[in-house]
């Protein structure tokens, strides 16, 4: 395959896994807030639709595990999901943290100048909705933002949705493991990076990438000295709950 010309990748080489790892309720303001006090300028976040089409952040299908809610996520409106308490599981402290909206994340991430990798986690049958709501959420939301937002999927189909939607915001394809063909599926949806489970990773695989045009993700590595050793492969960035081992301006132990 011929070499192609990488892509700029504006993103820091560390980007705190759904805010803070797990030193606070994933995916909440508290999370983003403590990775942010750690030092933490790039975070990753799951999100999914309500029932009345919003967008909002939540890495399960079901409410149980991580919110006082019960059942599948998308049965409730966003005012419904509003009054949920999504920090108790966590602990005291939290108590009360709610499920944040894409739209006063991106708020908050772009008056911080934060950087962004929205994961679209659709809800099982709300792939290609989720795909185009989030993209076009991503998109009004951050016209001034820099870097734009990394979109990134295990769903194919919601990210060939965002390519439709807003073809100019860059897609991560995400895979948990790495088929055959992977890179011919990077091509076919246009992304910029591959983001893998670190697991899958060695420096051929991260050559092949770079050789075809595209960057390497990976998640979610929180063992420093495997995130030193996936750096020196040539991983463009690393997605970690390790926000209080690792520091992001060095990369290395804290
Ligand atoms: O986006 C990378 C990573 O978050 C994917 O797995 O299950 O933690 O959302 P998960
Ligand atoms: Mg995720």
């Amino acid at each position: 395959m011929s070499r192609r010309v990488l892509p700029p990748w504006p993103y820091p080489r560390l980007v705190a896994h759904r805010g803070a790892g797990k030193l606070a309720p994933e995916n909440t303001m508290a999370a983003f807030r403590l990775g942010a006090s750690f030092g933490y300028r790039a975070f990753e976040f799951d999100v999914k639709l309500s029932s009345d089409g919003r967008s909002f952040l939540l890495h399960d299908a079901t409410l149980e595990r991580t919110t006082s809610g019960q059942g599948r996520a998308d049965a409730l409106t966003l005012g419904e999901l509003a009054m949920l308490d999504a920090g108790s599981w966590h602990g005291p402290a939290f108590a009360g943290e709610g499920l944040p909206t894409l739209t006063g994340v991106l708020r908050y991430m772009q008056a911080n100048r934060f950087a962004v990798n929205i994961e679209i986690k659709p809800t099982p049958g709300r792939e290609y909705q989720t795909g185009a709501a989030v993209a076009i959420d991503a998109r009004h939301l951050c016209a001034d933002m820099q870097p734009l937002p990394l979109l990134s999927s295990f769903s194919e189909v919601a990210l060939e949705a965002a390519r439709q939607t807003e073809p100019t915001l860059p897609r991560a394809h995400l895979f948990d493991r790495l088929p055959s063909d992977w890179l011919a599926r990077l091509e076919r949806l246009d992304c910029v990076a591959l983001d893998v489970n670190h697991r899958e990773l060695t420096p051929e695989v991260i050559a092949q990438a770079h050789d075809a045009g595209f960057r390497v993700l990976c998640y979610t590595a929180n063992d420093p000295e495997r995130v030193q050793l996936l750096l020196r492969w040539g991983v463009d960035s690393v997605i970690t709950d390790a926000v209080d081992l690792l520091d992001p301006d060095t990369s290395l132990s804290r």
